[in-house]
């Protein structure tokens, strides 16, 4: 296996991040935002919590948050996805800073979310040590992830097309398997070596209603990081062919496709 250079992957990761940003809303958020109901209850979100959203993006979960009563702060590291948080909710404080190495004092929140924040980190260990800091003792920390590819579809169908027409192993910065925290045992072992006690990991049912059977592809391109990336190593023949592979099994299965999500909490 290649080794794992976070400072390259964090980079990687970074520089899409900036490019998607303005596209974001429109593409993954459709179902990211989900499971934000379910994150906020394992989280034990209500009147006066003080939150914050980590890897916040466009500050879905924190306005949330906020219109449960909490006092919310979000984080992300890319300046676009703050501006476009800062535009969607004024009256939320949103800031610049990494989930790996946050400016926030120890104690100071009572809880700290990340919704679908841990697959894009290159030291997710390092991000959980962060929240289980921020926390005050009680805290609760939730997160969530995608489910495997065998249950949530719209990866299962690119997955599948690069698979059949393309090659996965073009060369993009290594990062920590893309499914590494859908393994509730991993999760309960990361969330317990940073301290954390009372894991408990749960499954999230969500749909994602396509608009056309054009669009996984075209936010899989457009608007994701690391299979964006895989399909567009690939040469102009084999994106085609991958793009009308996965516009076929759009229209196989239905433009409504299932995309659970798996939710980890732990109380510090
Ligand atoms: C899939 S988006 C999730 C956005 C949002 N939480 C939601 O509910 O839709 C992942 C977010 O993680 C942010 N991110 C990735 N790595 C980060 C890091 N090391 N520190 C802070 N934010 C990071 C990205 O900029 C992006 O906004």
């Amino acid at each position: 296996m290649t080794p794992i250079d976070p400072a390259a992957f964090r980079e990687f990761e970074h520089t899409a991040w900036q490019e998607i940003a303005s596209r974001y809303h429109d593409g993954f958020a459709a179902v990211t935002t989900h499971s934000i109901s379910a994150l906020l209850d394992a989280a034990q979100v209500k009147q006066g919590t003080r939150l914050l959203d980590v890897a916040c993006g466009p500050g879905y979960a924190a306005a949330a948050a906020a219109a449960r009563g909490a006092s919310v702060s979000g984080v992300d590291f890319s300046s676009e996805m703050v501006e476009e948080a800062r535009g969607r909710y004024p009256g939320i404080e949103f800031q610049e800073g990494d989930a790996e190495q946050l400016s926030v004092s120890d104690s100071r929140f009572d809880a700290v979310v990340l919704n679908f924040g841990m697959l894009h980190l290159g030291r997710p260990e390092q991000a959980v040590r962060e929240a289980y800091r921020v926390l005050r003792p009680g805290g609760r920390m939730a997160f969530t992830v995608w489910d495997t590819p065998d249950k949530a579809m719209g990866f299962q169908i690119v997955l599948s097309a690069i698979q059949k027409y393309g090659d996965l192993n073009v060369p993009i910065p290594p990062g920590p398997p893309f499914f590494r925290f859908s393994d509730p045992e991993e999760s309960k072992r990361v969330l317990s070596a940073a301290g954390f006690s009372q894991i408990a990991v749960t499954y999230v049912p969500q749909t994602w209603r396509l608009p056309s059977p054009d669009a996984l592809f075209e936010v899989m391109y457009n608007g994701s990081v690391r299979n964006a990336a895989l399909i567009r190593a690939q040469k102009p023949d084999v994106i085609e062919a991958i793009r009308r592979e996965m516009h076929s099994a759009v229209l196989k299965y239905g433009n409504e496709l299932a995309m659970p999500a798996v939710l980890t909490s732990g109380q510090r």
